[in-house]
């Protein structure tokens, strides 16, 4: 099974409607069998995606060619045996003023990931707060 993440950032003209993605994001991957985690703070988007090679590389393909976001870098791409992100086919931390309650959750979303995909989401959500 492939994992990948990304980061990439919202083109500054474009209003992104957040929902919407998420609800072409689980109608496809539900169907693909991907699973995963977005995170975004408005300016950039954090991305896991995993499941069968051939349906995380289709649906990165997709992904990346959105104009709804640009400058896409891969962090990591690696094989994992078993799902990290358990069964979400897409989950979401929502924001919230509540800083407990936001990283209680993100803590619970992120409770099977690898250390360094975990980093690499408080990294973001931590300078998110710190800006
Ligand atoms: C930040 C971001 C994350 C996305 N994540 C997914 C995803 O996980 N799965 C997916 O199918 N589409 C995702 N999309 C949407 C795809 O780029 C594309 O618009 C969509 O898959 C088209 O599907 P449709 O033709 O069924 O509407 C994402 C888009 C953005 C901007």
């Amino acid at each position: 099974m492939r994992q990948l993440l990304y980061v990439s950032s919202r083109p500054m003209r474009i209003a992104v409607n957040i929902g919407d993605i998420l609800h072409q994001s689980r109608r496809n991957n539900g169907a693909a069998g991907v699973t995963g985690l977005l995170y975004t703070d408005g300016t950039r988007f954090l991305q896991v995606i995993e499941g069968p090679e051939d349906a995380v590389d289709e649906t990165f393909a997709r992904i990346k060619a959105d104009p709804r976001h640009r400058a896409v870098v891969i962090l990591s791409d690696r094989t994992v045996t078993t799902r990290e992100f358990g069964d979400w086919s897409m989950a979401r931390p929502q924001d919230t003023d509540d800083e407990d309650a936001f990283d209680a959750r993100l803590d619970r979303l992120l409770s099977g990931a690898s250390d360094s995909v975990r980093g690499t989401f408080r990294g973001l959500v931590a300078a998110r707060r710190a800006a």
